[in-house]
């Protein structure tokens, strides 16, 4: 099968609201259960939302998602975003995670100039932290008890990329 990567729009608002139905999604992300398409809606079109792609089928369904979180009005964070993802549990390790962290770690180095982007990940979650790895970013520590996850008050690592700013 062979996927597209593109910019969400407001009509992925539904393809997004059943990616984050997924259990697997929600348990490795810090998304609640019953994803809301009305949430998504307004998440996508809020003028501060983050940039999102999504990964789709050749039929236009959505099965992956990534977003960069810049923090262009906090001047002294403007080097710096964090990403989050998931893909379909039906539709992982065929490469869509991959496709779509270099997709934005592209604009993160070669459009925005970022020196920094950073990330939190469940330290039980092999797979995120190999793909996260395998694209150049580090361990930086340990935040316990982040998040509850399923009535579990769960610890995650804090992982970054650096790289120079284009001169
Ligand atoms: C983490 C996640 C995004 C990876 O997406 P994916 O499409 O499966 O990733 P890819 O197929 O591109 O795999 C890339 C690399 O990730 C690692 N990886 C992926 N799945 C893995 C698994 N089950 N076990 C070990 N490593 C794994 C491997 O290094 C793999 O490279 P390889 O295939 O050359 O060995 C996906 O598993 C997911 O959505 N999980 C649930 C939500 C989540 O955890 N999001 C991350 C929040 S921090």
């Amino acid at each position: 099968m062979s996927y597209t990567t593109r910019r969400a729009v407001v009509a992925d608002a539904d393809g997004l609201t059943a990616l984050y139905t997924d259990p697997s999604v929600i348990a490795g992300t810090l998304q609640l259960p019953f994803a809301s398409p009305q949430l998504w809606k307004d998440r996508l079109s809020a003028p501060d939302a983050p940039l999102m792609l999504v990964a789709c089928t050749e039929d236009g369904t959505v099965v992956g998602n990534a977003g960069l979180h810049t923090n262009l009005k906090t001047p002294r964070r403007m080097h710096a975003a964090s990403i989050g993802m998931g893909v379909m549990a039906a539709h992982q390790r065929k490469g869509v995670g991959s496709k779509l962290l270099g997709a934005l770690l592209d604009l993160a180095d070669n459009w925005y100039g970022l020196a920094r982007v950073e990330l939190s990940v469940y330290t039980d979650n092999i797979a995120a932290i190999a793909l996260y790895k395998k694209f150049g970013f580090e361990m930086e520590g340990t935040f316990r008890k982040y998040s509850l996850r399923a009535g579990e008050l769960t610890d995650c690592y804090t992982m970054a990329r650096i790289r120079a700013r284009p001169q």
